[in-house]
């Protein structure tokens, strides 16, 4: 087939990646795709609602099969999870690790966009102790697997952290990490500051306000008009809790010596339903947090404290997970139901006929894909008719 034009729109098709570094994250909006559920659609069906709802930045607990394999050639960029209970066999034998990384993320390059793994799941200061000890040691094997293997320059390597690793988060400029959690993290902190690593934060103004309704104003926990909370040291004003959250992780990377890392907010979100003592886990509220939070994301902002840092974060979750223990939150953080339809209305699709949003979405910017995506697509799109003509 010689035909000069296709030749050329070749080129164009493929020079954007001799120059791009791949970056774990695109835009600012993202969604963890948790599935603790018996009930939900199959990862194809995922595929084409995360399509259709333009969102590219998806993030596994596990690197299922048959999610890798659905996702191949799909554009979406995914983050695989070395699951807890790998932990330490990980860190002790460097051998399971290469196969580890062969197996479920070398095999599925390059359609499969992997572009991280995090390594366990809140371990420091919510599991116990032996996983705090071994995950340094599989981070560092993870890491020289890839490296071994060149694609290093391609995944990024993390650990996502809850707010149990704070000793106090308020007012955000107070924020330290535990004592018995420093000798763990520091040593993290630097090997993820040697490789270019952001600090992963799972952060739940929900969680706060379910603690403490009585003393939190829900206004300020939904992003909505509210006199906020004024820090003195940092000399700031907070009109919301999910800012202050991000602020108090950034203050304990200064405090600890780290104030060139980046903080992503791995996790974020609100429950549609609850126990009786989970105040504020209902439809309304969860949409409120999930609109303003779509709409706080599309704003491309830092926070008061790190203006140029623009928040990027994964919303939790996808779907409501009806084998997830816990509480009845627990299983309702879900955007969309099990049947594919949408929980509540913040300008997505469902899968299933007739299940459309109603809302103008004005306010909302396009923020899944980026002008290259659309460009490289419709490039694609073109060299197919070419070679079909
Ligand atoms: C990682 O690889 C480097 C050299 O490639 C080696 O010096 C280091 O000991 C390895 N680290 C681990 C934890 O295996
Ligand atoms: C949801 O909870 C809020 C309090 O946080 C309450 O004011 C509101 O009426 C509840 N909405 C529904 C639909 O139950």
């Amino acid at each position: 087939m010689a035909n000069p034009i296709a030749f050329l729109l070749l080129f164009l098709f493929f020079s954007p990646f001799a120059f791009l570094k791949v970056q774990a994250f695109t835009g600012t909006y993202g969604v963890n795709y948790g599935r603790l559920a018996n009930n939900i659609p199959s990862p194809d069906e995922v595929v084409a609602l995360l399509k259709a709802a333009k969102v590219r930045n998806v993030r596994i607990y596990d690197a299922d099969h048959s999610v890798l394999k659905a996702f191949g050639g799909t554009g979406l960029e995914i983050v695989v999870g070395l699951p807890n209970g790998q932990l330490q066999d990980m860190s002790a034998n460097a051998d399971h690790a290469l196969n580890w990384v062969k197996d479920n993320v070398q095999s599925f390059l390059p359609a499969t966009r992997i572009v991280g793994i995090a390594v366990g799941n809140e371990v420091l200061g919510v599991e116990d102790i032996s996983l705090w000890e071994a995950l340094l040691g599989a981070v560092k094997n993870i890491y020289n697997a890839t490296k071994k293997l060149h694609l290093d320059e391609m995944i990024e390597i993390s650990t996502a952290n809850s707010f149990a690793v704070f000793a106090n988060s308020y007012p955000p400029s107070s924020c330290k990490f535990k004592d018995d959690i420093s000798p763990y993290m520091k040593p993290l902190l630097e090997f993820f500051s040697q490789i270019g690593s952001p600090f992963c934060l799972n952060a739940y103004p929900f969680l706060a306000y379910i603690r403490d309704p009585e003393n939190i104003d829900i206004n300020y926990a939904l992003f909505k008009p509210t006199k906020g909370i004024y820090d003195s040291k940092f000399r700031l004003r907070y009109d919301n809790m999910l800012d202050a959250q991000i602020d108090a992780a950034y203050a304990a990377l200064e405090n600890a010596g780290f104030d060139k890392m980046e903080v992503i907010v791995t996790e974020t979100g609100w429950a549609s339903n609850g126990d009786q003592n989970e105040v504020g886990a209902n439809v309304s509220n969860a949409r409120t947090y999930n609109y303003n939070l779509r709409k706080r994301l599309a704003k491309k902002k830092g926070t008061p404290h790190r203006p140029k840092n623009v928040v990027k974060a994964y919303v939790f979750a996808i779907f409501n997970e009806n084998t997830k223990p816990g509480a009845t939150s627990e299983r309702n953080f879900g955007l969309f139901k099990a049947d594919g339809s949408i929980s509540y209305d913040i300008g997505f699709h469902g899968l299933n006929a007739g299940d459309s949003s109603h809302l103008a979405l004005k306010n909302i910017k396009n923020q899944g894909l980026s002008p290259s995506y659309t460009m490289v697509f419709s490039l694609s799109a073109l060299i197919v008719l070419i070679f079909w003509s």
